[in-house]
């Protein structure tokens, strides 16, 4: 195992500096907030046969996948008991019927080239939506420079999943842009003073002893994580999830309270021997509801005891959405010390990159282009 206060061996395995950019995450979402205010967003557009007017949306739909779309989760749960609109995420190809002219849907895709997300924007288009796009180039600023579909661009050469702060804070922006949420912007703002200050106690340069993120990146060494949320916490389980697999390389799976006591707590039944391959990583808030906090001690006693180990970690900030931030925050940060320890570069995703390839030879693509091609 590589030792994480070895900065050197650190950084020498980490040769797309992933570590670097997360701290400087902080300017990246306040870059993020001044790019989604600046965004020329028309009052109307008129493309071809096609004409969307810009105004107050029924829903907001957010259309990506993987590390684009998994901000469109998070802004759902932390935004839960506020927003008197539906957010409604759509992964995969195309949209849901029901999205019509009346949603303001935006479409994220850090590469610009990811099919399923091409659909979805020319769904989008085709409905007559009012379309934005969030990306840093390919298929998607193509079609958005010929469409007139305001386009936020933002930096490119970077993974989609390091890139998060691109891609989620926008959202917050257009919530507010579009009058359906308020006092927004302050709560980014503050999250990223908050992460100002994780950045240094979570940075390779302190060490083990006093880094909450390199010393459970050391006990999850050799073990499956499992990572449970709740509420506005559930999608950022989730997001570890994604984080343990694409940057440490291993599996993990994610659920979240309560659901899991309706159904995965049975599968604890299995026996220690079988289960002792997992670690289970809870993520808490000082401000979880009493009937969460009961089930999760609980579900520590009855299942989870029988895992090779219970790991906490504990949300910080004032805000739902503070606390979801920072908790990602130590998430991928602990994802990330996880694949050096393990000599394991966290850039690399080969396997996407090997699927996405063998899924060219179907043109989608291509076929989207053309498609958006004949409607305007
Ligand atoms: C890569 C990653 C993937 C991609 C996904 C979609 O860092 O996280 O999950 O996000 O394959 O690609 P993009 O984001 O380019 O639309």
């Amino acid at each position: 195992m590589v030792s994480l206060d070895d900065l050197e061996a650190l950084r020498k395995i980490d040769e797309h500096g992933m570590l670097d950019f997360y701290m400087r995450w902080p300017e990246a979402i306040r870059e993020a907030l001044e790019m989604a205010e600046a965004l020329d967003i028309p009052d109307e557009l008129r493309t071809g046969e096609i004409t969307i007017r810009y105004g107050r949306p029924e829903l907001l739909a957010v259309a990506g996948m993987g590390g684009s779309i998994i901000g469109g989760d998070i802004l759902s749960d932390v935004l839960w008991d506020e927003l008197d609109v539906p957010i409604q995420v759509c992964r995969g190809y195309g949209l849901p019927a029901w999205v019509g002219p009346g949603a303001l849907v935006v479409v994220v895709s850090y590469s610009g080239n990811t099919e399923e997300t091409l659909v979805a924007f020319y769904e989008a288009l085709r409905r007559g939506c009012m379309v934005i796009a969030i990306t840093s180039g390919g298929y998607l600023a193509k079609l958005c420079t010929r469409t007139g579909v305001p386009l936020l661009s933002v930096p490119g050469g970077r993974a989609t999943r390091m890139s998060f702060p691109y891609l989620f804070f926008p959202l917050l922006v257009f919530l507010e842009r579009f009058e359906l949420a308020r006092g927004l912007r302050q709560r980014a703002e503050r999250t990223a003073e908050l992460l100002s200050s994780m950045a240094k106690e979570l940075g390779p340069e302190r060490p083990v002893e006093e880094n909450e993120a390199k010393k459970l990146a050391l006990e999850l060494v050799g073990t499956v994580p499992l990572v449970y949320g709740f509420k506005w916490l559930r999608s950022v389980a989730y997001r570890l999830k994604t984080q343990f697999n694409e940057n440490s390389k291993i599996p993990s799976f994610s659920n979240w309270f309560p659901a899991m006591n309706h159904h995965e707590i049975v599968g604890w039944e299995a026996g220690e021997a079988f289960l002792k391959v997992f670690s289970a990583l809870l993520l808490r808030s000082r401000g979880e509801p009493p009937e969460i906090r009961r089930r999760i001690e609980l579900t520590k006693e009855m299942a989870l005891d029988k895992a090779s180990k219970i790991l906490e970690i504990w949300a910080k900030g004032s805000s739902k959405l503070e606390e979801a931030i920072s908790a990602l925050y130590i998430g991928d940060m602990v994802s990330i010390y996880l694949a050096l320890t393990r000599g394991v570069d966290p850039y690399r995703t080969k396997s996407i990159e090997a699927l996405k390839a063998g899924m060219a030879e179907l043109r989608v693509a291509e076929r989207v282009e053309k498609a958006v091609g004949e409607l305007i």
